[in-house]
């Protein structure tokens, strides 16, 4: 057992964007044991991105027995483990030890590569590194499922960011969590054809975070009961325009599918509004150059923020592009194509000294 310790690994993980999107936690007394296992109310699909040099999250891990406590640095700072929202977290962890059979502390360096204060979630890739990170150090032998159902637990959008390519996370029905995984619908060549492109829209600090508001949203919102039924419907049909490269089906789902979100969240009490007047902006201009085009040549979707996800074909990208750089307020947008699931690294990418265990001194990560 003592020699998968002392063993630090080195993992990448990218962030996923959903399609259809994941808006609610089954509460207790609905089929939930434990609120703590982030159960959603349905089923989601979504794409990894994969940016190049950006959007993603570098982690390091080392379980030692040198160690008395987990330690853990986020962007070169030491975070506090008390923090109850961290703690919550750090679950996954501790599903990774059970399954390892081990008690052992870790030393955790972690980096987000995301532009500094563009609001762009890492939780996705923060997680899905950290589990699968922690999964290889302790040399553990499961399945991508297995570990998809432990990220869910840390955040829920982390299960998807475990594969590469489209990607579907079944709600699941059991109460343990054990059925509510991702899996790889399609893998990220499947569909070569496709450009992503992620525009920052300038913003104030988020007001409520993914997690209060879908709390919220499932509290207040008699609009978000008819939401389960439609997101599950539209998982099934965006599979179908995928698998035959449907376009203009797929965009008319993705389209469909975040104003559908966003309304639930108007519906809220009080009501919750991520969409800024430049977000409006993108939505009038996307939905104009389809109406000149006669097809759907782009669709946009946006998460619990201000952000715009836009998803074209190739041909079509250099006139989505101009389109968006007319819009006054866009700040800056990122180009991504579907990338893969988690990657180990090399030795030399480390965040922590092999010999001293200690975490690198490294350059400023954001
Ligand atoms: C709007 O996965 O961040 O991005 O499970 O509470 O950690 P927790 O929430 P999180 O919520 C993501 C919500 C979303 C839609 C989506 O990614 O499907």
């Amino acid at each position: 057992m003592d020699a998968m310790l002392d063993k630090v690994v080195t993992v990448l993980a990218r962030p996923n964007m959903a399609l259809v999107k994941y808006w609610g936690k089954r509460r207790l007394g609905e089929d939930c044991g434990d609120p703590k296992l982030n159960l959603p109310l349905n089923s989601s699909f979504s794409i990894t991105l994969d940016a190049g040099h950006e959007l993603f999250t570098k982690t390091s891990i080392v379980f030692s027995e040198r160690f008395e406590r987990d330690t853990f640095y986020l962007d070169g700072k030491l975070q506090d483990m008390d923090n109850p929202e961290l703690s919550e977290r750090f679950l996954t962890i501790e599903k990774i030890r059970e399954l390892a059979g081990v008690k052992t502390k870790a030393l955790i360096v972690s980096v987000n590569y995301f532009p500094t204060a563009s609001g762009l979630a890492s939780s996705a890739s923060g997680l899905a590194a950290l589990v699968f990170a922690a999964a290889k150090a302790l040399d553990v032998k499961t399945s991508q499922e297995k570990l998809s159902e432990i990220a869910r637990i840390g955040s829920g959008s982390a299960c998807r960011s475990m594969f590469g390519g489209f990607v579907v996370w079944e709600r699941g029905r059991s109460p343990d969590g054990t059925d509510s995984v991702a899996r790889q619908a399609f893998g990220e060549d499947y569909w070569r054809d496709l450009s992503v492109m992620v525009c920052m829209t300038s913003q104030k600090k988020k007001k409520i975070s993914s997690r209060a508001g879908m709390k919220q949203t499932v509290a207040t919102s008699e609009l978000y009961r008819l939401r389960p039924e439609i997101a599950e419907r539209r998982v099934i049909e965006i599979q179908r325009a995928v698998k035959d490269k449907d376009f203009d089906a797929m965009a008319e789902i993705i389209m469909a599918d975040t104003m559908n979100m966003h309304a639930t969240m108007l519906d809220t009490r009080p009501p919750i509004m991520y969409l800024n007047d430049i977000s409006k902006d993108i939505i009038y201009a996307i939905e104009g150059l389809n109406e000149e085009k006669g097809r759907k040549a782009c669709a946009y979707t946006f998460d619990a923020g201000p952000h715009a996800c836009i998803i074209c074909r190739k041909d079509d990208e250099k006139d989505v592009m101009n389109r968006l750089k007319g819009i006054d307020g866009v700040e800056r947008c990122i180009k991504a194509r579907i990338g893969a699931g988690p990657e180990i690294l090399q030795e030399s990418d480390s965040l922590i000294d092999v010999d001293t265990l200690l975490p690198k001194k490294h350059k400023e990560a954001r």
